[in-house]
């Protein structure tokens, strides 16, 4: 049975993970403590995936490695445990589905899982016995013979606890062949492991034995796929409030699943469909935990017919209270030790994320699972249907991509399904249609938003750490920021990233967006005011695009305008520096600079740090596209820092030609020649080509934007991971579109 952890593991509510980029995600798995350093490295750099000499390896004629998304179901409880699950599977909607029902079913307390001890089946088949029958005795009176046997053979597994336990033994007419058989079953627990390996070596290792004490020939010796002894039940209890459903009330919720489930108890053409979409919980889970999802679907479907007809495996019904409950049974045989998870990065991370459980544990997990994923798919289908709940994700993630701001995002996502046009340009539209609406209501709401623009650098990176120019334009509207009235203390709220925090006490130095909110606080006197500071970022973390200083710049002009402080545009840019130089130590200026400004600039830090504005004689439209990989600037910086002063000579040539470009660049802004600025970018990534900053996933990238219409593309910022900028005048959608579909968020702007 599932015993109770010695303590509960961090929790699995992470507010709105679903809209964050995925460097945000991943950071929030980490701040939870879910995730390792180790882990965090490799999930950040991308290096976390299984590498072609391993799977060579694995199995034979390698050509490569498939890849496949790995997405996490929260809002797990399962025995009072909280879990995130890791889920790998490429069928849109299942994990919105899981983390939607485990959101509901642990309003009542989460699901209840057991499961039995996990026993494999090995089947050895005898043929030719003198006398079946007697030959079946035969076995069964030498039982404690054939046990020592098969454990002597296997001491370890018997050391850690398991090992073969019983035999049973059953007879067979062979229905072609003619013969009697007589099959032994061999019933062996196998611990953490699967045990597939060890079960055919004990059945290989009995036969000899099994020969001799019958007289009979042993055929076939291998484990069997139909666990029904390694069983689990999962079980949850839904009150009738918490199933009620846009237009549809919580009782008939309720009867409707409670029917559909009937259909698939007596139908087994409805039963396949129902058992399918139990699967894809339990096999995402199989997959991403390195399990047989094969031998896992053997079971199942072998069960589902164990009366002779195939049936649904969950069972929905109502009690006396008038809840929905609900029950799932089967075979979930697993394993957490051995096989694939010895050679799989992401299996062993995809562990650790479950808080690296034993093999009855993640069975209980995956059953429970399971009837998450039959919970979502009734409900479903018994409301609005499968399509137009496909349909609300999908406009959900296209609103996000469209970066439509926190407030408006429900308006949008309702807008873009009346209308039918689920498209990012549909939901930039409807986000400036609603805008422009007067804001109605709550307190909160009448409460000033102040914003602040990012920062792209347009050419000039690593060269301006050489006493060089480097050209920098705005991303306009980067962070939102706003003030309201608390109780006591000062409270964060950055939705977006999952954070949601009480200040630290002033002498703790916080990282991150508190940090910078402490280093603004102290520095305006105003740590002791009681106050919420709610932020809303349309820019990811760490990728070169000013995040930290456009956050700084917000949240100081919010705070201005709530506590009428007077602040002018160089109190707010010096404030915003220091908090600069308090997160990263060295903060060249540039960043809050045109945070504060929101105008492009040509940025120069010879003796003393100076700027100045380059108007756009045209209008630039930009597209930048943000990889996978958190930009390593500190990292890349060292590292060309090294090889300049091995060869200072050949490095500056390098810097003395991106500040012949960077000039060029802001002549070509100047009179509105984007061709000709397109093409400086173009050289300017060959140099930084050069300085060896950039990625495949980086090149990958520029590529894209340049075969879609880009004039220009390149690296931007520090490189080593992060984002790449395209200018793109005819053809700014296109590029945005193609990079989304090769798996890519974008921000696309125009700089006026
Ligand atoms: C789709 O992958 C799974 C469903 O068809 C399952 C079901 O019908 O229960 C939605």
């Amino acid at each position: 049975m599932i015993s109770e952890p010695a303590e509960a593991s961090s929790t699995s509510r992470i507010p709105n993970f679903f809209r964050m980029p995925i460097q945000a995600r991943i950071t929030a798995l980490h701040e939870r403590g879910l995730l390792t350093d180790a882990d965090l490295r490799l999930l950040e750099s991308g290096d976390h995936t299984l590498k072609r000499h391993v799977a060579d390896k694995m199995i034979e004629n390698v050509v490569g490695v498939l890849g496949l998304p790995l997405g996490l179901g929260l809002n797990f409880l399962i025995n009072g445990r909280d879990y995130v699950v890791p889920l790998s599977v490429e069928e849109p909607s299942i994990v919105a589905g899981l983390s939607g029902a485990a959101r509901t079913a642990r309003l009542s307390g989460g699901f209840d899982a057991a499961a039995t001890d996990p026993i494999l089946i090995g089947q050895v088949q005898l043929v030719d016995a003198a006398d079946p029958d007697r030959a079946a005795e035969t076995l069964l009176a030498h039982k404690q013979d054939i046990l020592d046997l098969a454990n002597s053979l296997h001491l370890r597994m018997v050391a850690r606890g398991g090992g073969a336990r019983d035999l049973e033994v059953f007879r067979h007419h062979a229905p072609e062949d003619g013969r009697e058989m007589t099959v032994l079953h061999l019933l062996v627990d196998t611990r953490d492991a699967m045990g597939a390996n060890l079960v055919n070596g004990m059945c290989e290792g009995i036969a000899p034995l099994v020969e001799s004490l019958t007289g009979g020939k042993v055929f076939l010796r291998i484990l069997s796929n139909l666990t029904d002894r390694a069983l689990v039940r999962a079980s949850v209890r839904i009150p009738v409030e918490n199933l009620a459903a846009k237009g549809f009330e919580g009782a008939a919720v309720r009867d409707g699943i409670i029917l559909a489930n009937d259909l698939a108890r007596v139908d087994p053409y409805r039963a396949a469909t129902h058992n399918k979409g139990i699967m894809n919980g339990v096999d995402a889970v199989a997959i991403a935990t390195g399990n047989d999802f094969r031998a896992i679907e053997a079971a199942a479907h072998a069960y589902a017919a164990r009366d002779g007809r195939y049936r649904g495996l969950t069972r929905w019904t109502r009690n006396s209270d008038g809840d929905l409950v609900g029950e799932l049974d089967m075979p979930m045989k697993v394993g957490t030790v051995g096989g694939s998870l010895e050679t799989n990065p992401t299996v062993r991370i995809n562990h650790r994320l479950l808080g690296s459980p034993g093999a009855t544990e993640l069975a209980g997990v995956m059953g429970a699972v399971g009837l998450a994923q039959n919970y979502a798919a009734l409900r479903a289908l018994t409301t609005a249907g499968i399509q137009q709940n496909h349909m609300t994700l999908h406009a959900r993630s296209v609103a996000s991509a469209a970066e439509v701001p926190e407030g408006l995002f429900e308006r949008v996502v309702e807008g873009l399904i009346e209308s039918g046009e689920i498209k990012v340009w549909k939901a930039r539209e409807l986000a400036e249609a609603i805008g422009r609406e007067p804001r109605a209501g709550a307190v909160a709401d009448d409460a000033p938003t102040s914003s602040a623009c990012g920062k792209v650098i347009l050419l000039g990176e690593h060269a301006v750490v050489y006493g060089r120019s480097a050209l920098a334009a705005p991303i306009p509207l980067a962070v939102e920021a706003r003030i309201s009235e608390a109780r006591e203390g000062v409270h964060i709220s950055i939705p977006r990233w999952g954070l949601e925090q009480r200040m630290p006490p002033a002498d703790r130095h916080p990282d991150g967006a508190p940090g910078i909110l402490a280093t603004l606080l102290r520095r305006l006197e105003l740590a002791d005011r009681a106050m919420t500071i709610e932020i809303v970022p349309h820019v990811p973390r760490a990728m070169g695009l000013g995040g930290s200083a456009s956050l700084a710049v917000a949240v100081l002009r919010a705070l201005d305008a709530h506590y009428a402080l007077g602040l002018a545009d160089e109190e707010i840019n010096a404030h915003a520096f220091q908090c600069e130089q308090a997160a990263h130590g060295r903060a060249s200026g540039v960043d809050n600079t045109v945070a504060t400004y929101g105008t492009p600039l040509l940025y120069r830090n010879r003796e003393t740090p100076a700027f100045e504005t380059v108007p756009a004689a045209r209008c630039l439209p930009l597209v930048i596209g943000i990889g996978s990989q958190a930009s390593l600037t500190a990292h890349t910086v060292r590292r060309v820092h090294a090889a300049w002063k091995d060869r200072p000579a050949r490095y500056d040539a390098i810097f003395d030609q991106i500040e012949s470009l960077t000039h060029a660049a802001v002549e070509a802004m100047r009179n509105g020649f984007l061709d000709d600025l397109g093409e400086l970018m173009n050289l300017c990534h060959g140099h930084l080509n050069a300085l060896q900053v950039s990625t495949p996933e980086l090149e990958q990238m520029v590529h894209i934007a340049r075969t879609n219409g880009a004039v220009g593309a390149k690296l931007t910022g520090g490189g080593g991971g992060g984002s790449i900028v395209a200018l793109a005048p005819r053809a700014r959608d296109r590029v945005g579109d193609a990079l989304q579909a090769a798996g890519f968020e974008t921000l696309s702007f125009d700089i006026e």
